[in-house]
């Protein structure tokens, strides 16, 4: 009896998530409308992103064409395709700026849809899959990083990877042994290697893409299903028809935002930024550069890590993950007021510790020498 109450309730659960009935394209195109309120802006974001993973796909498989994932070559095939492969610079810059503009809308989708409570009743699995999509797009940018093979990516890696085998000093009996067993599965040698280098590889070109795209078709699906949710507190009753208004202006801002890529990868390297040299291959026997950092979208857990204790963090990581997966239970009665106001604490974190990281850094350090 518990039993089948169980099943019938797990039953309701997903056909209110996933109205089979509602799948026609009259109901998810035709009668679609996006509502118009003061945050209607948001509702471009979800876009961008796929924009951006769009440039990833396309930029992606262009490189793959002279790429060579060896530890002998793979550095030499990227000067190769920067200095010798016609438009190679520019598409190596190009997937380099769209990888950071993707991560960027990414963020801020995941704070709007937050802040307009976008993940309740009946979205939660739209939610869901968000989350996932936002680690997966995070692995696809950690396993980017090695792919050049200099300096700077392989020393990156080694820290990241040595992070997950800190882990087991905090876990109880055999369960310490896990993250090492993790670490050396990720590695898959001793030492960050050929065989890291492959598998860093297949999990870029081949697993993350893979499951990326999986998760995103459903995730497009169940909004398309659902319609968009009605934004914020209260709704002005006004609306635009999602097709062919909606997607039009989509499309308007795309292209103007492809253009600004563009012109930005045609005109500015991406390495420009980073102050260690692209070009310095990794070298096995030199020491490791003072002050490595991670992409600028790991500095909201890379700084903490540097000034807190290992533990601290690792506990409030993974408190964030669960805090992210259970969103719609843990906020189901927050109102949007109070969502906006976390919403708002968590950006001036995210941005603030992103672009002033560095110099709280120094400046505890300098307190503390
Ligand atoms: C590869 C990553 C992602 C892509 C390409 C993507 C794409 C989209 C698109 C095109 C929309 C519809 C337009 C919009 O509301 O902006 C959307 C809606 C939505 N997304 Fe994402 N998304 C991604 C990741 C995420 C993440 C990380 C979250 C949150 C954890 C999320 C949560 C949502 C929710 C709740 C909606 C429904 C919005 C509504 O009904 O008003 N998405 N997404």
């Amino acid at each position: 009896m518990v039993k089948s109450n169980f099943f019938k309730q797990c039953l309701e659960f997903v056909s209110e998530r996933i109205p089979v009935e509602k799948i026609s394209y009259e109901a998810m195109v035709q009668k679609k409308s996006v509502p118009h309120h003061k945050m209607s802006w948001a509702y471009y974001l979800g876009g961008l992103t796929l924009l951006f993973l769009s440039i990833q796909f396309i930029t992606g498989i262009l490189l793959l064409f002279y790429y060579q994932a060896t530890v002998s070559d793979a550095h030499s095939s990227v000067e190769h395709i920067t200095q010798y492969v016609g438009g190679g610079d520019l598409i190596r810059n190009l997937h380099a700026w769209s990888s950071s503009l993707m991560i960027l809308c990414l963020i801020l989708h995941m704070m709007t849809t937050f802040a307009m409570k976008a993940f309740q009743r009946p979205r939660e699995l739209t939610w869901i899959t968000g989350v996932v999509l936002l680690l997966l797009t995070f692995a696809l940018g950690f396993s980017g990083y090695l792919l050049p093979w200099h300096q700077i990516g392989v020393n990156a890696t080694k820290v990241g990877l040595q992070s997950i085998e800190l882990i087991g000093a905090y876990l109880p009996g055999e369960l310490a042994l896990l993250p090492t067993k993790i670490k050396e599965i990720i590695q898959g040698d001793s030492m960050v290697e050929q065989a890291t280098l492959s598998r860093f590889f297949a999990l870029h070109v081949v697993v993350c893409p893979i499951l990326l795209l999986g998760i995103l078709g459903f995730h497009l699906f169940s909004i398309q299903l659902h319609g968009m949710s009605e934004g914020v507190d209260h709704p002005t009753g006004k609306s635009e028809k999602f097709f062919p208004t909606f997607i039009l202006k989509d499309l308007r801002v795309w292209s103007v935002v492809f253009c600004a890529a563009f012109i930005t990868a045609l005109c500015i390297p991406f390495d420009s930024f980073s102050p260690f040299p692209l070009l310095a291959p990794y070298d096995a026997l030199g020491s490791t550069p003072p002050g490595i950092k991670p992409e600028w979208y790991f500095f909201f857990i890379y700084y903490p890590l540097e000034l807190l204790p290992f533990w601290l963090i690792a506990l409030l990581q993974n408190l964030l993950l669960a805090i992210l997966f259970l969103a719609p239970w843990i906020f189901k009665n927050t109102s949007r007021k109070a969502l906006f106001l976390i919403t708002l604490v968590a950006a001036i974190y995210f941005f603030g510790i992103t672009i002033f990281g560095q110099d709280l850094y120094n400046l505890i350090m300098g307190v503390h020498s």
